[in-house]
Formats: C-alpha cells, sequence, structure tokens
C-alpha cells in the first residue's frame, strides 16, 4: 500500500509513523508534511485545501490511499473530490464533516440519535442568548457554531461574559455544563461500522493545573486508568452507532475518524464535542500503544470494508504525548527559534519527537509554529511512560520554549474540570 498523508502537524507526523510501521505499507508520502516526518515519509507540496490538486498529486504518485489529517480540508469538500477522481480516501465527505463544521447541525444530530449530550439551544438573537443562559444556568457554556481554531467556546460564571461572547459570534450553542473528567475516542468509520481506538486524555489549557487559556491540546496520555475498562465499547453502542445510523439516514454517511470529545459525568459518559478528525495531540499516544496495522484499518474504513478486518488492538502498556510550544503561544507563536537537541533522542528506545511546527533554516532545526514539537514516549505504565517522555522533553531546548510539567501526572480531567470553576468563581 502507497498512503498519501494530507497535513503538516504532529498528528500527520504520527499518522505517518504508524503507516510505515504497517507491513503491507511500502513507502510514506506526506504533504506538505514537516522535517520531522522526512525519516519516514517522502515530502511533496500541496495546497491542502485544493482538492484537485491533492487528487493530482495522489494519481501522481500512484498513492492508493489518501489520508486527510486536519479538518479544515474535509469540512472544504477535499475528502469527496478525491474519491471522485477514482482514489481511496479516508475521511469524511463535506456534508458529513459538518459533525464539525457546525456545532448546532451535529446537536441537530445528536438529538435526533438520541446521543447522550448536555442540553442545547442554539441562538442568533441577544435575547434568545439571554434566555438560553437563565433555561441552562451556571456555569455557563456559550459556543460559536462554527469552526474556530479551538478558541469558540467559553465556560463561565460570568453572565455578562457569556453573552459578550455570544454578541461576537453569529450564530451559538448554548449548552449545559457537564461535570466530570474530559476524554477522547477515535471512531474509525466505514459509513455503517465503526470500531474503537484506546481512550485518551488530552490537557487542553497552556498552564499546569489546568490554568491559563485554551490552546490546541498541550499533552495528552493512554489508557485512562481511571475510567471504567468498558467505556470505549460503550461510546461505540451510545454515541457512534446511533450517530453513524442517523448520518446514514439522511443520505450523507460518515467514513473516517468520529472524534468524541466527552464527559465522564455521574450519569455516565456525554459527549461535549464531535470532530470529523483524529485529535492532535491525543492521537500521538494512542498510535504509539497500537499494535495493529494502521493502512489495513484505514484502507477498510475509506473503502466500506471495515467488517472484514479485525478490530485494532493495542499493547498493554501506556504512552504519554508531552508538547513543546514556541514563546506567545496560544495568543500568537514565535518562529525562527533555533531547537536543539532532538538529535540526542533519535536511537532512544521507546521514545519518539513528533514535529508539528517546525522548519529547516539551513542546517538548524527551527520553530515555525504554536506547538512546534511533541515527545512520546511508550512504558509499563503511565508513570514509566511520563518519566520517559520528561527525560525526552529535558534533553531539547530552544529559546522560549513552554511545556507543562503535569502531563499525565495524576488521573487528571478531575482537576481540569475542577479548575474550570475554580478559575472563575
Ligand atoms: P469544544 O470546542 O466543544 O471542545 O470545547 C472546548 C472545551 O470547553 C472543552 O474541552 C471543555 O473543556 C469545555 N466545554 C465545552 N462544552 C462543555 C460543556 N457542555 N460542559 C463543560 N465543559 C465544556
Ligand atoms: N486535542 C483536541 C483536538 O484535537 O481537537
Amino acid at each position: 500500500m502507497r498512503p498519501l498523508v494530507i497535513g503538516t502537524g504532529g498528528r500527520e507526523h504520527a499518522l505517518a509513523l504508524a503507516l510505515s510501521r504497517d507491513p503491507s505499507v511500502g513507502e510514506v508520502y506526506v504533504a506538505p508534511g514537516n522535517p520531522g516526518m522526512e525519516a519516514v515519509a517522502t515530502r511533496r507540496e500541496v495546497d491542502i485545501l485544493d482538492g484537485d490538486a491533492v487528487a493530482a498529486l495522489a494519481r501522481e504518485i500512484g498513492a492508493d490511499l489518501v489520508v486527510i489529517g486536519p479538518e479544515a480540508p474535509l469540512v472544504a469538500g477535499v475528502a469527496d473530490v478525491v474519491r471522485d477522481a477514482g482514489v481511496a480516501c479516508y475521511g469524511p465527505g463535506r456534508e458529513a464533516a459538518m459533525l464539525e463544521g457546525s456545532k448546532a447541525f451535529a446537536k441537530d444530530v445528536m438529538a435526533a440519535a438520541g446521543v447522550p449530550t448536555a442540553r442545547a439551544r442554539t441562538c442568533t438573537t441577544a435575547d434568545e442568548v439571554a434566555a438560553a443562559l437563565d433555561e441552562l444556568g451556571s456555569p455557563y457554556v456559550v459556543k460559536d457554531d462554527g469552526l474556530a481554531a479551538g478558541k469558540g467556546v467559553v465556560v463561565t460564571a460570568d453572565r455578562d461574559e457569556a453573552l459578550a461572547h455570544a454578541a461576537g459570534c453569529e450564530r451559538v450553542v448554548v449548552e449545559e455544563f457537564l461535570d466530570g473528567p474530559e476524554f477522547s475516542i477515535f471512531a474509525v468509520c466505514d459509513g455503517s461500522t465503526a470500531r474503537a481506538l484506546q481512550p485518551a486524555q488530552d490537557f487542553k489549557r497552556i498552564f499546569d493545573g489546568g490554568r491559563g487559556p485554551n490552546t490546541g491540546g498541550m499533552g495528552a496520555y493512554t489508557p485512562l486508568p481511571w475510567a471504567p475498562e468498558t467505556v470505549a465499547q460503550d461510546v461505540l453502542r451510545d454515541v457512534v452507532q446511533p450517530t453513524l445510523d442517523e448520518m446514514a439516514r439522511r443520505g450523507t454517511p460518515f467514513a473516517g475518524t468520529l472524534y468524541v470529545g466527552l464527559a465522564l459525568t455521574g450519569d455516565g459518559p456525554r459527549v461535549i464535542e464531535f470532530n470529523c478528525r483524529f485529535g492532535d495531540p491525543d492521537t500521538q499516544p494512542v498510535l504509539a500503544v497500537l499494535t495493529s496495522p494502521l493502512g489495513e484499518l484505514l484502507f477498510a474504513a475509506a473503502t466500506g470494508g471495515l467488517d472484514g478486518v479485525p478490530p485494532p488492538e493495542f499493547g498493554d502498556g501506556a504512552a504519554v504525548t508531552v508538547v513543546m510550544a514556541s514563546a506567545g503561544y496560544p495568543e500568537g507563536s514565535s518562529k525562527g527559534d533555533v531547537i536543539v537537541g532532538t538529535e540526542t533522542l533519535v536511537d532512544e528506545p521507546d521514545v519518539e519527537v513528533i514535529h508539528a511546527g517546525t522548519a529547516r533554516d539551513g542546517d538548524a532545526l527551527v520553530t515555525a509554529g504554536g506547538r512546534v514539537l511533541t515527545v512520546t514516549a511508550t512504558g509499563d505504565d503511565v508513570a514509566d511512560a511520563r518519566a520517559k517522555a520528561y527525560e525526552g522533553i529535558a534533553a531539547i531546548s530552544f529559546p522560549g520554549a513552554q511545556w507543562r510539567r503535569d502531563i499525565a501526572a495524576e488521573p487528571l480531567g478531575v482537576v481540569e474540570g475542577a479548575v474550570v470553576q475554580e478559575e472563575r468563581p
């Protein structure tokens, strides 16, 4: 198999690494990719939002599977164009990607499918927002309806702040607050059948203890020792399958990754959000412990044949991912800072440096974005993997580097959930 991975981030680097470990995969291509991927893949240039260009590249290199990493090309319909060109493509088409592209649409599908989630109201006027805030109560959760790169959600006990956020958006979803540790499950879907990967937990805020602004994610780990053993199967049954059935009923079957973000509440798992792609950085630890072939799984999903391949398998150990971000993240980022030390980890067993916002400047590796790289380590358990990940972080440096010291330090969603309230009394 010759896969082509579309994207530039840590998620795409992790996908390329896991694909390269699949014995049925020959050469891996990435476009545009990043310098870290050059060890396992051939890089090509492409405008990832241009479906015709992606399809043409796939044809030119003879790719038999295109894997689209980020949400923007999926929401723009790139997967449809690639499929129409006759190349198998892992990722939902434009209409199915609306599960991430519009929070109101996702809520409508969840309601029709009977999926357990927060009660919600979709609002377009200030009066509707005020009424929904009063109905659903504090802490207030207000979400911009469209794609907002992680900046669209405000959780606050301050009614004025909730109203102000809504006033800056065209259409918002106001929701009931879900109390409990957050986790994510990636369901690999082929339109009618789904397979769950092992659950992971992502640390979304910039500072230790879950403080400071939200980010794309500062670290993650798997498995979750505090979650019920059946949680992945429970979510497949109660969330993913009903959602697939509802999407198929609407004539827009969902094939690709249904990323289910959940809170484990006193009443069981409740959906916080859907995304239509793998998470970043939560994909990194999950793929690090995947022992079954990824290419075979994604190809089966892309071609409607998930029933015919064995379910994904995972090792007994754990994996921990710690993100190093550049100065100024998450409000901005710093480019061109020289990164040293990654080469010292190349032969380190159980440790992988996964690049995200890196670039080359002559012989130097430099920062080129907010989240610069992650160190992902595997170990016998979470504590062991965590120790190795932080040893790796200690070997790497660049001016202004930021990272959290408490990734996977304890069964943490509990702490993050509590801090949302602690910070905004
Ligand atoms: P989202 O973009 O929907 O993932 O929301 C970003 C973050 O806001 C989530 O990771 C949660 O921490 C928080 N959040 C969103 N919706 C809720 C909710 N209904 N209850 C509690 N927290 C929420
Ligand atoms: N890590 C959260 C996300 O990928 O949406």
